[in-house]
């Protein structure tokens, strides 16, 4: 297994499988379904925090690195877990929240009660001279970025959420702490590290206001320091282990930092996360707002980063959802009348790509956003902040609500739908911590006797590994001006693979090179197009061309193999 053709199955283990039946899911929850993250053919599973955390953010205000929540199990439930998922061969991947920490962890209380030791772990500044905060930066959550740090009359930088410190990377005990974090956990088994928001731990000093008008996350993020920092992390640490995948968080990015951060030259990681793709809905680049997605954008922003990561010699990591992010089946196609075509045309996109793929728990049977009703169905704290302030600025209820149900990250955060129990949904015996809403038609168990959408899954990890076209095969967009059809293709050796993937409910014309008029369909999602077959066994294209075009269906994708 190599980082081209690994795939990454994403949990949340709040909501993946929860063996209590306290209605939240656990560590024991995921032993159990071992076998089926198996099935899929993944490689690696990248695990959301269970780190203790006072829970303000779901975890990522961690309050102690190095043990194991009490709510989600034991250390040695985990190391049964490593073992378990290490039998199939499958590598753990744990998230490093390493930006901040909760103000329960002992460092900020040790802060708080005076040990200057520990008050140079976090960004403590005076307010300025005319009593104002310390910069005019905003909190990603809302609000301020900066809290009064106990009565000292200095505050404490938190990006995020209050009870979020950010830690002062430049200090070099900071840096020491975060390389034995990730040794801790290598010492476990753990190979495998994905770096919450890592792009912003560079933060240039001194801190400063961003000038009137302009964007603050500017004066914090991608600075030349990170790239200093994430060496020193990967010598010190996972950089020890040749066989160790990272994958960096970058918010607010840009493709050649990105490029910069993952090129295997420069010794940082080994692929990025990043997020202009799922912008493309954003009225003005402002999240809480509701406009139809601009498909022009979304075809360029894939095309300029798989472009620039390719020229660049960086690696993407490849995604459409995750527990951030609403449910893509929902924002860019249509699983009320194509619920089949749409999971697996998205999924064609990203698993044919240059890059490594991830695949967010549900995503593979097809699950949607649930159908709440009220703002009190919602738990997260940045989506009560958003219609608080939302409402507070004049909107009103249902139109903030209607807001809040289009963007917000619990959308992905319901319980993986095992089957079609409710309440439950077979992810609990109890009452589950958050409500799934259609388990009667999308779930588990059905996808797996009658679905379309999981062998279509199972099929396309499958294929990475068979064909070093899709793993290492070189990128080149295709059709950019088209309206309804994202495409490029791969070229490897002397094949040539082209994909078509359409995003609309109407039928649609493509034209096909005469390179591609004898090719054979590797893949479909119409016509059981998804079946194992030999190479021989491939269907011809040309049953399907006239004068050199090809039809789509609705939400139909297919991968010609020249
Ligand atoms: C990114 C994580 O994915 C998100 O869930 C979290 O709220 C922020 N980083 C802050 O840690």
């Amino acid at each position: 297994m190599s980082l081209t053709d690994s795939v990454v199955y994403q949990i949340y283990p709040k909501s993946f499988r929860d063996s209590s039946g306290d209605g939240v899911g656990d560590l024991r929850g995921i032993i159990e379904k071992v076998d089926y993250i198996a099935s899929l053919g993944v490689d690696h599973v990248w695990f959301n925090p269970f780190f203790p955390s006072p829970g303000r953010d779901n975890g990522y205000d961690v309050s102690d690195y190095c043990a194991i929540d009490p709510a989600m199990g034991t250390m040695e439930d985990f190391e049964e877990l490593v073992a378990a998922l290490g039998e199939h061969g499958i590598g753990v991947m744990l998230d490093m929240v390493l930006n901040h920490t909760s103000t329960e962890h002992k460092w900020f209380q040790r802060a708080l009660a005076g040990d200057p030791v520990y008050q140079d772990y976090y960004y403590l500044l005076p307010p300025k001279e005319d009593g104002s905060l310390p910069t005019n930066w905003v909190s990603k959550f809302g609000g301020p970025a900066w809290a009064p740090f106990g009565d000292t009359g200095l505050y404490y930088l938190c990006l995020y959420d209050r009870t979020q410190a950010d830690l002062n990377w430049h200090n070099p005990a900071v840096r020491a702490e975060a390389a034995g974090v990730v040794n801790f956990w290598r010492a476990k088994g753990v190979k495998d590290f994905r770096f919450d928001v890592i792009n912003v731990i560079g933060k240039p000093l001194p801190l400063q206001d961003a000038p009137t008008g302009t964007d603050d996350r500017r004066m914090y993020t991608d600075g030349p320091l990170v790239h200093d920092y994430l060496r020193e992390l990967c010598a010190a640490s996972f950089g020890q282990d040749p066989e160790a995948m990272t994958v960096g968080e970058m918010s607010s990015t840009t493709v050649e930092a990105c490029a910069g951060y993952s090129n295997p030259a420069n010794g940082e990681l080994s692929m990025v996360f990043s997020f202009h793709h799922l912008k493309v809905d954003y009225a003005d680049g402002a999240k809480w707002t509701r406009i139809p997605y601009d498909f022009a954008a979304l075809k360029r922003i894939i095309d300029e980063w798989a472009t620039g990561m390719q020229a660049g010699g960086g690696w993407n990591a490849l995604f459409w959802n995750n527990h951030d992010q609403p449910r893509a089946i929902d924002r860019f196609a249509d699983p009320e009348h194509y619920h089949a075509e749409s999971a697996t045309m998205l999924a064609t996109v990203i698993h044919l790509l240059r890059g490594t793929p991830y695949v967010y728990m549900g995503e593979e049977i097809g699950m949607t956003d649930p159908a709440y009703l009220s703002i009190e169905d919602y738990v997260d704290v940045e989506a009560r902040n958003a219609y608080n302030e939302l409402t507070a600025g004049g909107m009103g209820a249902q139109e903030a609500f209607a807001i809040v149900h289009s963007k917000a990250r619990d959308n992905a955060r319901t319980p993986m739908q095992w089957n079609a129990e409710a309440p439950g949904a077979g992810f609990t015996s109890g009452t589950p911590w958050l409500r799934p809403t259609n388990q009667q038609t999308v779930n588990v168990e059905r996808e797996e006797a009658q679905g379309r959408i999981l062998p279509y899954y199972r099929r396309l990890i499958a294929l990475r590994k068979e064909l070093p076209i899709i793993s290492r095969g070189a990128y080149a967009p295709y059709l950019m001006e088209h309206e309804d059809v994202l495409a490029y293709t791969r070229e490897h050796d002397d094949s040539c693979l082209m994909v078509l993937c359409s995003f609309r409910g109407h039928d649609t014309e493509v034209p096909v090179p005469e390179a591609f008029a004898s090719a054979r369909i590797l893949i479909g999602n119409y016509d059981g197009n998804d079946r194992i077959r030999s190479s021989d066994e491939l269907p011809p294209v040309a049953d399907r061309l006239e004068a050199g075009t090809i039809r789509l269906r609705p939400y139909e994708a297919i991968a010609l193999l020249a």
